[in-house]
């Protein structure tokens, strides 16, 4: 029997996500203890949540199903973001609420607007419901989204338009102004600050205004929780009722909601330890400027893009062979470029000196 024959067309052509080695895959690799690797390739905050120090996280009962509406959690987010609750809902990672939410608005041959380089799920999921995806390339020198070509873009058929700010991998923001323009339109418009706490610009006042908004966030990566999977949503209440409506009932787990509530508790204690990375970002950018090799991209965001004149790959795979992962991006005009996570200060003087090794020779 062909299983493959009854697949949906959509299934056939998908190119699945691929991702990131683990530190324990990387430690054996190259023969070296997990504490000698740097992950800096996902995005993820180099600090681990210290829960045992902080004697905060009681142990859920997890022989019971967790809140099905997360409502300690969603109380406590509507204090950070002085949103009241009914326009939250949590996901098993952000990820699975850009999911979700292409699931409600897009149909097959429905149009999602995207901006590349950009986050690639926006795609991946889009793909799955057979939607046909338009490519707006952001603007080669700035990486900033081209928002006169997204307006002209959008046509009947576009139901939803994703602009990831900070972007992923550009670091790059996009103005209240220009995200006002484009909710004008009739479609959705998701802006994803999956970034957020990094550069402290968000659109989410717009919600107050527009109905057609949606503000996507996630603790995996200013708060360390990336391993338990937690991201939410912030919309106006038709659209978070009907996110809850599809989602499946027990979609983020015990530890992650009182993982979640412990970070918000202790907001002050994460923040001013993602401070010291975000102080660091300027002086990151100054020191691989100086190797001539290297073209550094200025960084309003998560990450430091480093173009080298000679070959990317060559000095990632250096980089892994030391114990340092970083991305290798291929996406459209950024081709032979590297991205590299906010370091601490620690990690940046054993990255740089890995660097003057290999320019050494
Ligand atoms: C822009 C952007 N949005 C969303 C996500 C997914 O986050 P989560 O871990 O909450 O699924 C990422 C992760 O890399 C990202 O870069």
């Amino acid at each position: 029997m062909n299983i493959t024959k009854l697949f949906r067309p959509e299934i056939k052509k998908i190119k699945p996500y691929i991702s990131s080695p683990t530190i324990d895959d990387i430690a054996k690799e190259i023969g070296v203890s997990k504490e000698k690797i740097i992950k800096a390739d996902s995005g993820e905050n180099p600090y681990v949540p210290d829960f045992g120090r902080l004697g905060e996280i009681k142990s859920p009962k997890v022989c019971y199903y967790p809140d099905p509406s997360c409502r300690k959690l969603r109380n406590k987010l509507s204090e950070y973001l002085k949103v009241s609750e009914e326009k939250i809902t949590c996901g098993n990672g952000s990820d699975e609420l850009i999911d979700l939410l292409i699931r409600i608005f897009v149909s097959k041959n429905d149009e999602i607007i995207i901006n590349p380089p950009t986050f690639s799920m926006y795609k991946f999921y889009g793909e799955l419901v057979g939607a046909n995806i338009k490519e707006v390339l952001r603007n080669k020198n700035s990486l900033r989204v081209d928002i006169e070509k997204m307006l002209m873009n959008i046509s009947d058929r576009t139901k939803m338009v994703f602009i990831d700010s900070p972007g992923n991998p550009t670091s790059t923001l996009i103005d209240k102004g220009e995200i006002e323009r484009l909710l004008r339109r009739q479609a959705i418009v998701v802006v994803d600050e999956a970034y957020y706490e990094y550069c402290g610009k968000s659109a989410i006042s717009l919600l107050l205004k527009y109905p057609n908004l949606v503000i996507l966030r996630t603790f995996s990566k200013w708060a360390g929780l990336a391993g338990l999977r937690i991201g939410y949503a912030v919309a106006c209440p038709l659209i978070i009722n009907t996110i809850d409506s599809i989602r499946p009932p027990y979609n983020v787990n015990s530890f992650a909601q009182e993982a979640a509530s412990s970070v918000l508790d202790n907001k002050e204690l994460y923040l001013n330890r993602l401070k010291k990375i975000i102080s660091l970002r300027e002086k990151c950018v100054s020191y691989l400027s100086s190797f001539s090799d290297l073209f550094v991209y200025p960084s309003r965001g998560a990450y430091i893009l480093i173009k080298p004149k000679t070959n990317a790959k060559t000095l990632q795979t250096y980089l892994r062979k030391e114990g340092i992962l970083v991305k290798l991006i291929k996406s459209c005009f950024l081709e032979n470029t590297l991205r590299m996570n906010l370091p601490g200060p620690s990690e940046m003087k054993r990255i740089i000196s890995v660097l003057e090794k290999y320019y050494e020779n």
